[in-house]
């Protein structure tokens, strides 16, 4: 469990302090996952191409869980057959299985891998019908999200505030109405439009005393709130208003980000 552990944590440094090593996988460009040897899970290793691909040295439930081991908990069934017809554009393996590769493009470029540019539930009725969610209580809500519901993909490593949890159920993974956002596994928050990345479930008192920053005291005279002592979605946007999302304080002269940070 520690060995597992470590292994992720140098894969996660490895894509975040040099970016230039998902780069560096041979033959496929850019690759994903970057870190590990073609042989680990292609038969005929580094030699691999389209057709002797399919030839992997275990189930991709195997394999990929080395890494992602929640992709199977809580998530979209993997790893059988199914009993009906699936549309082309979602292969099988050889095995005639629903596996990860079904859903998603290992080597893919695209945020969140997946086949195709259906995302949410565009995506999910390719296999399923309407009459499949709205049976649902929720109408398959919760559900159409991701086929996961580990949405906090850094579990376990970082420890994101209830509010920002509370708005990752609705706007983590794919594409959420009102826009998506992901947390990396450092803590880092990143909206899909780009605008202000930035760590969220830090403690500020503690972030703050290394850096420039108006003192906690004053956070409140400047309109920002924190969540329990830590930066959240809810520090830059209004959590509770008819205005649904809106920012607490204006971006004018950065007026939003300047009630934290001091000049
Ligand atoms: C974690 C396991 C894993 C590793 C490591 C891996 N691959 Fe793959 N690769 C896959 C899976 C799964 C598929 C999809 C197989 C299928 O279609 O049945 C695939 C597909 C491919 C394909 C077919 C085209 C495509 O993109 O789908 C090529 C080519 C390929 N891999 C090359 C490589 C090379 C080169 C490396 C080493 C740099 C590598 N792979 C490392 C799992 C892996
Ligand atoms: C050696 C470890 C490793 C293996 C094995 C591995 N992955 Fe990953 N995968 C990663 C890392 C690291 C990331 C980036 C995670 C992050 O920062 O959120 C990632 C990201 C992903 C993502 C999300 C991409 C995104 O941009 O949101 C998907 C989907 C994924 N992997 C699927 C797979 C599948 C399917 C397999 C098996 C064929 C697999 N992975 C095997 C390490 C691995
Ligand atoms: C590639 C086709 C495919 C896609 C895409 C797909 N599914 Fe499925 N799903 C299946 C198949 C096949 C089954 C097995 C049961 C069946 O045949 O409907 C299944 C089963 C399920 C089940 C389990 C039902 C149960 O209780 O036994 C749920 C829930 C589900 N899918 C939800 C989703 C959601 C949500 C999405 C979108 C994120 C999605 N599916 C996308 C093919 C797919
Ligand atoms: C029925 C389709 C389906 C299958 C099968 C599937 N996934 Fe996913 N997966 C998704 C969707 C949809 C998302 C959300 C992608 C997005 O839009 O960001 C996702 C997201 C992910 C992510 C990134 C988000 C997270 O929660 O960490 C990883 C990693 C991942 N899948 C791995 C796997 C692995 C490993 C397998 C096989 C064991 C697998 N998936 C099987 C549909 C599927
Ligand atoms: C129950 C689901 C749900 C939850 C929870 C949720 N949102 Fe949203 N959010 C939405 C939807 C749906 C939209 C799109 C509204 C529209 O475009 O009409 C949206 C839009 C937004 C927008 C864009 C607004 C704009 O002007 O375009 C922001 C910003 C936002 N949400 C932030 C948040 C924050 C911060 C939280 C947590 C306090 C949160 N959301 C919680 C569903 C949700
Ligand atoms: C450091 C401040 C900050 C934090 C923290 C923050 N946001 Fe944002 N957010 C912004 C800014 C700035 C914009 C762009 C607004 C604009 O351009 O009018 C934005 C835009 C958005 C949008 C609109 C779509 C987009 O991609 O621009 C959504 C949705 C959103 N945020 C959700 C969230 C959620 C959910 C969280 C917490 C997980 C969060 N934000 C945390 C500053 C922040
Ligand atoms: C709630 C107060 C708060 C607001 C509002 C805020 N920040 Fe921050 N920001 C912080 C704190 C505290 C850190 C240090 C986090 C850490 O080190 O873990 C930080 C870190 C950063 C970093 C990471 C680089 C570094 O030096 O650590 C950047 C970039 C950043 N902020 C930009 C912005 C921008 C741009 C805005 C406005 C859109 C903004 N911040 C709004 C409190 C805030």
């Amino acid at each position: 469990m520690c060995a597992f552990r470590l292994i992720i944590a140098l894969v996660g440094a490895l894509f975040l302090y040099t970016p230039g090593a998902l780069n560096a996988a041979p033959g496929i460009g850019g690759a994903h996952p970057s870190a590990t040897s073609c042989g680990s899970c292609h038969l005929v290793g580094a030699d691999v191409d389209p057709v002797q691909a399919a030839k992997l040295v275990a189930s991709q439930e195997v394999l990929c869980a080395r890494c992602h081991a929640h992709a199977l908990e809580f998530s979209h069934p993997s790893g059988f057959s199914p009993r009906r017809r699936l549309p082309a554009a979602y292969p099988l393996d050889w095995k005639g299985d629903l596996t990860c590769s079904t859903c998603h493009l290992t080597h893919g470029q695209e945020p969140g891998l997946l086949r195709g540019k259906k995302r949410a539930r565009e995506f999910c009725l390719d296999c399923h019908d309407q009459a499949f969610f709205s049976t649902m209580k929720d109408s398959g809500t919760s559900l159409v999200i991701s086929g996961h519901l580990d949405i906090g993909r850094g579990r376990g490593t970082i420890d994101i505030d209830a509010h920002s949890l509370h708005c990752l159920g609705c706007h983590a993974g794919g594409h959420a109405p009102g826009g998506s956002v992901s947390v990396s596994r450092n803590g880092v928050l990143r909206h899909a439009s780009g605008s202000a990345p930035h760590p969220i479930g830090r403690s500020f008192r503690e972030a703050s005393s290394r850096g420039r920053f108006h003192p906690e005291s004053q956070l409140a005279q400047k309109k920002i709130k924190l969540s329990d002592g830590k930066i959240s979605c809810i520090s830059c946007h209004e959590a509770y208003k008819k205005d649904h999302g809106k920012l607490v304080v204006s971006l004018d002269r950065s007026g939003l980000c300047l009630s934290c940070h001091a000049k």
